[in-house]
């Protein structure tokens, strides 16, 4: 996948070296702390349009939520948003991501395990021409959506006409400085912002959908969410950035999901050791593939006691008898939060990976994880879909879709707003989010 259909542009399979670390260096542009601050509107706009949209139609909310992710990256990459996934912008995105996936399976191709075979001509490896065709393919789409934003600059009477986005900070900074971003070509360039799209948009959309399975199994952990955003947001207004510091169960309930379910279920692309090493007596050669077990690290009942129960407490960080507003914490829920051995990542689990090669994007990830649930939950009840008989559904809570990355099968719940006055919030908000997402037109189709 790196070589032959990426051609060694894509960052995500690039192995360490310079090469690498200047892709990453420029991604950091976009997504390091400072950076992070500029996207909070879109993304409380776009978590309000989310809001808003489930209101009309709450069986859609799987769609909602793809549309809500990509359109935060999309603004972020291109400086346009996203009004709908059956757009043609986005039915090529999907379409290459999907190819990719397919190419994405240990052991599927035998040039993995006996390398030369890539030097083997076309005419005698059609499987190698339609992989390189197919890689040319999104390149063009690559490149094409990075002239769209220059000809923009260009067009444009002010730079500021020109809505703010990782495309035009980096051609901005290509022209200030040619010696540090004018190294790439045209191609190589345009896959840094596209990679926004691949690696955050499915993976912050299916830990959302996880996060919904899981408050539709879990009623007493939505009361706890419900009765944290009564006392600290009330009912007048959405909650937003600003309540961050407050909502300590909310972000609690956030690395949550992050553990229980984490989306790149194998600690994502595989990595491979850039030294041999010898672990437990295993000799590892230099080279070998290495697969980061995330589901069993996070279901480790050393670090996470009860593993397969969903506490947010884990998380908290202090007692929840100093929440008021929490009811009374059972002895089984708290007894979890003393685990034998602490996780040793700061943030208590390692969904992001580990190390140099850790997810650039997982305080963008974050947010948005923050924002829309903090929105969600504020707006509306989460609950079991009922039988034809009346009885509440029982979901499998680990029917799961296979591959690198997974979500949720689709599964149908009931989704209602909480109350009238919560629904005029949110349609007096929605308008406000048009209007703050009107700086972000979508790409002319
Ligand atoms: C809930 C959402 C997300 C999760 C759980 C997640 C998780 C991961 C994981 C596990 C890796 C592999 C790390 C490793 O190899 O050790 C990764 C890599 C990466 N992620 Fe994320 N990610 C998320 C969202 C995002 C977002 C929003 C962006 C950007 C906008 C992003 C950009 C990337 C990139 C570019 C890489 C490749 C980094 C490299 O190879 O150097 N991710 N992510």
């Amino acid at each position: 996948m790196g070589e032959l259909y990426w051609d060694n542009a894509g960052i995500l399979v690039q192995p360490y070296g310079k090469e690498w670390q200047i892709r990453r260096r420029m991604l950091h542009q976009a997504l390091n702390p400072s950076a992070l601050k500029l996207y909070k509107p879109v993304q409380e706009a776009e978590a309000a349009r989310l809001c808003r949209a489930l209101l009309d139609q709450p069986k859609s909310y799987e769609g909602l939520i793809d549309r809500f992710t990509a359109s935060v990256v999309f603004s972020i990459a291109y400086g346009h948003r996203i009004d709908s996934m059956s757009s043609e912008v986005i039915r090529q995105r999907l379409e290459f991501m999907q190819y990719s996936a397919s190419l994405n399976v240990p052991g599927r191709y035998l040039a993995e395990s006996i390398p030369w075979l890539k030097y083997v001509p076309d005419f005698l490896a059609p499987w190698k021409a339609e992989i390189q065709r197919k890689g040319r393919e999104e390149a063009a789409t690559n490149v094409a959506l990075l002239r769209r934003v220059q000809d923009e600059l260009h067009n444009a009477k002010r730079p500021s006409d020109v809505p703010d986005s990782l495309s035009k900070l980096l051609l901005e900074a290509r022209e200030a400085d040619p010696a540090t971003f004018g190294v790439l070509s045209e191609r190589d360039f345009s896959f840094v912002p596209a990679s926004l799209f691949g690696a955050g948009s499915d993976t912050t959309a299916s830990t959302l959908c996880s996060a919904i399975l899981m408050l539709v199994t879990n009623p007493q952990v939505q009361a706890g969410a419900h009765a944290e955003l009564d006392h600290i947001v009330g009912m007048t207004r959405l909650p937003t950035f600003d309540d961050e510091d407050n909502l300590l169960y909310l972000k609690a309930l956030c690395n949550e999901i992050l553990r229980i379910r984490p989306v790149a279920v194998l600690g994502g692309t595989p990595h491979a050791n850039s030294v041999a090493d010898t672990y437990k007596g295993y000799y590892i050669p230099q080279g070998t593939t290495i697969l980061s077990n995330s589901w069993a690290i996070n279901l480790n009942p050393t670090y996470y006691p009860n593993p397969h129960h969903f506490n947010p407490l884990r998380f908290l960080g202090i007692r929840p008898e100093s929440l008021s507003y929490l009811s009374k914490s059972s002895p089984e829920d708290l007894a979890e939060m003393s685990p034998p051995r602490p996780h040793p990542a700061k943030e208590g689990h390692s969904s992001f990976g580990w190390g140099r090669r850790i997810c650039p994007g997982a305080g963008l990830a974050h947010n948005s994880l923050f924002i829309s649930l903090a929105r969600l939950l504020w707006a509306f009840e989460f609950r079991p879909a009922r039988e034809a008989n009346g009885a509440e559904r029982r979901y499998d809570t680990f029917a799961y879709t296979q591959g690198f990355n997974i979500r949720p099968q689709p599964f149908e719940c009931e989704i209602s707003v909480r109350s009238e006055t919560h629904r005029q919030v949110l349609m007096a908000e929605g308008i406000s989010a048009e209007k703050v997402m009107n700086r972000f037109p979508p790409f002319e189709e």
